[in-house]
């Protein structure tokens, strides 16, 4: 036996592995609970202790966790570098919990223009009516962000790309900024997942994932996993435990599941989109890729630097381009359907139109642009078929 810390690959096949609680079994089994009762009143108080004073993991009431749920928190915690990792029912749903958890009426936060959109809904609709404010940042303003704080701005929330723009972020920059205002960095991490990039170890107090995406990795469950340092840990804790926030045993098995492939998927879809990327950057209709693990991407020097792999999501903008255009190029495509998410074994596509939710700064490039996920299929497929969406994409274009 090593004391070395384990690389990330072994990480997501052992972490969170508890042989002696769960019988033998090599996956903990789905423990569905909601009562769990109790020898004696002392036994309760006693059970009631552990979990409320010394925060440790027993049975106490099925919302309070069960073996399933801890050994999922436990690999997040262990992949992402955290004191503790709370889940959610969904990705949106994390990056919610997460920025109630550390905001109270009368502050304002700082919120990336590049952000998921619902992310940004949230912060203009509940978040407002509970009289904390949202400025927008450009996702590029690194350092810059000093002089967009506020004396009450108490929180930075980045997302590292954009899932649209694919911008990267400075992450260290950012942390630097808020602390230096006692304000905490929260990122949604979900791009990279936490096996290619650990905001925490970057300087980030907050990563959050939509695990629905690479952790689930099927496409056929919806959770989301909020990871935090000591300075995070009471805020977020409180806010998912007195809002009542609980997962589905069935949804944390399946993702524990699909973590455990996680690092041989992720590094297929690296190599996938990045043949996909190089190709698409050779077509004439296509004036940039968005892919900061491209070396012409304006973002690469951050990612290189911040970042130990890139996924398989990534975004084109055309020279010319038009609604009827870009129609025509994703209703005949065969290997990559239309739909919402992303991170599954399998391609996808969808029109994008980064311009309609930004408000900090200008999206520069024609509209609409197309955001593809790169799946497992085989690259020759995924490319034949994109050439013939590009050739009605051409026709259709006149
Ligand atoms: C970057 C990012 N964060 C969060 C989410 C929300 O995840 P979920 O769909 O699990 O709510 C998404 C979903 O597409 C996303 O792309």
């Amino acid at each position: 036996m090593t004391s070395k810390k384990p690389k990330a690959e072994t990480q997501v096949v052992r972490a969170g592995v508890n042989k002696a609680r769960n019988a033998g079994i090599v996956n903990t089994p789905v423990f569905h609970a909601s009562t769990v009762v109790f020898e004696s009143v002392a036994a309760l108080r006693a059970a009631s202790d552990r979990v409320f004073k010394k925060h440790e993991k027993v049975l106490f009431y099925g919302r309070r966790g069960t073996p399933t749920h801890w050994t999922f928190q436990e690999a997040i915690s262990d992949l992402e570098g955290a004191a503790e990792t709370f889940l959610t029912p969904s990705g949106l749903s994390a990056c919610t919990l997460a920025i109630l958890g550390c905001v109270k009426a009368g502050d304002n936060i700082l919120v990336t223009d590049s952000a998921y959109e619902p992310t940004r809904t949230f912060c203009d609709g509940l978040l407002a009516a509970l009289g904390i404010s949202t400025t927008y940042y450009p996702p590029t303003v690194g350092a810059g962000i000093a002089a967009l704080m506020k004396p009450n701005t108490t929180v930075i929330f980045a997302e590292a790309p954009g899932s649209h723009t694919f911008e990267m972020q400075d992450l260290p920059a950012l942390a630097k900024a808020a602390h230096a205002r006692d304000a905490l960095l929260l990122v949604d991490n979900t791009w990279a997942s936490p096996l290619f990039c650990q905001p925490l170890a970057l300087g980030a107090d907050v990563s959050i994932q939509a695990a629905t995406k690479y952790i689930v990795g099927h496409s056929d469950a919806l959770i989301g996993t909020i990871a935090v340092n000591d300075r995070a840990r009471s805020g977020v804790g409180r806010a998912v435990s007195q809002i009542g926030i609980v997962v589905a045993p069935d949804e944390v098995y399946l993702a524990t599941r699909g973590l455990r492939t996680l690092a041989v998927r992720l590094k297929q879809h690296q190599a996938n989109a990045m043949v996909v990327a190089k190709w698409l950057q050779q077509q004439p209709e296509v004036k940039r890729v968005l892919y900061p693990a491209l070396p012409e991407d304006p973002g690469h020097a951050i990612w290189k630097r911040d970042f130990s792999g890139a996924s398989g999501l990534l975004g084109m903008v055309f020279h010319r381009t038009s609604d009827a255009a870009v129609a025509a190029m994703i209703d005949g495509m065969t290997l990559f359907p239309l739909g919402f998410s992303w991170g599954g074994f399998e391609s996808l596509i969808a029109p994008s139109h980064p311009s309609e939710a930004r408000t900090a700064e200008t999206w520069a490039e024609p509209e609409p642009g197309v955001r593809l996920h790169i799946g497992l299929e085989h690259t020759d497929d995924l490319i034949a078929d994109l050439a013939a969406g590009l050739a009605r994409f051409r026709d259709a274009l006149g």
